[in-house]
């Protein structure tokens, strides 16, 4: 069965409630199509209105972080459990700024992953090499890496609803999008290491997402490689250019 793309937009901290609310109404009409799944991954406070906003269409608004405990003593984090009884679908986990500026590291995204399967949160799993890694040929191993602890414990029905988002550092956020040969070279490698975890059906089904300054003009490329399902947009999905990503062919 072939594989449903999944396009989501990070928007990172930006946005107040209602400027989350206006943005919605703006690309409502823009992102229409049932083909891909549309997802809008938005700061916690903007999660409620959001969704108020984007009822009754395509869009699925998700969140960008989830901690890994029920409840408790932990200032600052949102629960899974207060992501579910919002109607949260999914959540980004693991991001490189979330690695970078606040200490998340394989393992504690490993958590996170189960966590998010627990409650039955789609989890979009962020992974992706430094420039340095890149220059030093040495991608490949550190995506593998990446992914095996990622998916420690999970099992392969978990996995195969999973969303993995393929984002080289380099890329994010500076316009330097990879090329077309080097995001599909990866999510390829990433599909072969899910395949040599589970097997090749549960490599079959899950989705690949690249991302890293995917724009109007390069997603229609990019999307169009065997192993990408698809994108997590970030510049590029708080403004109407998200309606032209989702609608790339
Ligand atoms: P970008 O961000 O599209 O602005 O490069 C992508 C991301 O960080 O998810």
């Amino acid at each position: 069965m072939a594989r449903k793309k999944i396009i989501a937009g990070n928007w990172k901290m930006n946005m107040t409630p209602s400027q989350a609310v206006e943005l919605v109404n703006t690309l409502k009409p823009l992102v229409v199509n049932d083909e891909v799944d549309v997802v809008f991954c938005v700061p916690a406070i903007d999660i409620i209105p959001a969704m108020e906003a984007a009822r009754g269409t395509n869009i699925q608004i998700g969140a960008e972080n989830m901690y890994f405990e029920e409840k408790g003593a932990f200032t600052g984090e949102i629960a899974p459990g207060m992501l579910t009884e919002v109607g949260v679908k999914y959540v980004i986990i693991g991001h490189s700024e979330r690695r970078e500026y606040f200490a998340e590291t394989d393992e504690t995204v490993n958590r996170k992953v189960l966590k998010a399967f627990e409650h039955g949160i789609t989890p979009i799993i962020c992974c992706g090499e430094s420039l340095t890694q890149r220059e030093q040929g040495i991608t490949i191993d550190w995506i593998r890496q990446q992914i095996k602890i990622a998916f420690l414990n999970v099992t392969a029905e978990q996995a195969a609803s999973a969303v993995i988002a393929y984002e080289p550092i380099w890329a994010i956020g500076t316009g330097k999008v990879a090329t077309t040969e080097q995001a599909q070279e990866v999510c390829k490698a990433i599909r072969d290491c899910i395949a040599e975890i589970y097997d090749e059906a549960t490599a079959a089904a899950i989705r690949i997402q690249y991302g890293g300054s995917v724009s109007a003009s390069s997603a229609p490329e990019l999307f169009a490689q065997p192993d990408i399902d698809g994108g997590l947009v970030g510049g590029a999905s708080l403004k109407p250019d998200f309606g032209a990503i989702v609608n790339y062919k």
